[in-house]
């Protein structure tokens, strides 16, 4: 196993003032959407790493792998509850985003009941490397979720971290129960391909339809400054380009990107996650 990182279950939850749905973040609506309409592929898509995954558990004969993924499992299963609670904030706040949550699983459950188990994985392999790569850039440059409302806050970066946490998992998984041959690179280089094109003409249909929803979509500097942050200089997608490229090396694996220093972050975001339950616990009283 390449990685020696051992993912930790961490149960948090985070208490997310529903009512800052829609401008929870300092960079303004168009921003806090793109965000949000991330969040709206998690609980689908986690759901299908994770049977992605158990498809394999038995076939997995490393010790310490075996402990991997019961807790990427474990995370992952975390993530979904948590942006489930975020998505209904969505709902609740008039974005209605029910159809396309619904569309996303329908996708998955059909990949899941006519793909052949090693593309399931090879997929889930190759949109945690998307999700590793986010997840990088979102702790690496606060600017993308600086200013924001602190619950918020605490849950992107608590996602984030553990993304990076247990980067190299599926990838391992992928590569003891499916090879490091030529077919398992063909196959692997493949998914992330067609994962991409799928993902993101997904991604920024419903960007649209959200911003839409909210009568911002003919908001140009709103757009403007979203597209900065996406495209422009020090923007995720130049930024991470590099990275996206990586995938195709033969010989990559998700640690080659070492930025393990992102987890020094876990004990203070857990201290700050107490805080938010203690003050969640105090209005809780003083409203009974
Ligand atoms: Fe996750
Ligand atoms: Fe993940």
């Amino acid at each position: 196993m390449a990685a020696a990182i051992l993912p930790v279950r961490r149960n948090l939850k985070f208490h997310l003032p529903k009512d800052r749905i829609r401008d929870w973040n300092g960079g303004g609506a168009h921003w806090t959407q793109f965000m949000n309409t991330l969040s709206l592929f998690f609980p689908a898509g986690e759901r299908f790493f994770i049977q992605s995954i158990r498809n394999y558990r038995n076939d997995v004969t490393d010790p310490e792998l075996k402990k991997a993924v019961s807790a990427f499992i474990g995370q992952e299963a975390f993530h979904t509850r948590e942006h489930e609670e975020y998505n209904e904030a969505m709902v609740a706040g008039g974005i209605p985003i029910d159809e396309m949550e619904a569309s996303v699983q329908q996708l998955l459950d059909f990949l899941q009941r006519n793909a052949p188990r090693p593309l399931q994985l090879a997929v889930t392999v190759a949109l945690e490397h998307l999700t590793a790569m986010l997840a990088d850039i979102a702790m690496e440059d606060d600017r993308f979720i600086r200013n924001s409302e602190p619950h918020y806050e605490a849950l992107w970066k608590w996602h984030a971290m553990e993304e990076t946490e247990h980067k190299g998992v599926a990838f391992d998984v992928y590569e003891e129960v499916v090879g490091k041959g030529v077919g398992a690179y063909a196959l692997r280089s493949t998914a992330f391909i067609l994962a991409n094109v799928i993902f993101w003409s997904l991604f920024y249909r419903y960007y649209y339809l959200v911003m839409k929803s909210l009568g911002e979509h003919r908001n140009l500097s709103g757009w403007l400054q979203s597209f900065r942050y996406q495209f422009g200089k020090r923007g995720v997608f130049p930024s991470l380009f590099g990275d996206w490229l990586s995938f195709f090396k033969p010989s990559f694996h998700p640690w080659d990107i070492d930025n393990s220093h992102l987890l020094d972050e876990a004990e203070a975001l857990m201290q700050q996650v107490d805080e938010f339950a203690a003050r969640a616990g105090l209005v809780s009283q003083a409203a009974a």
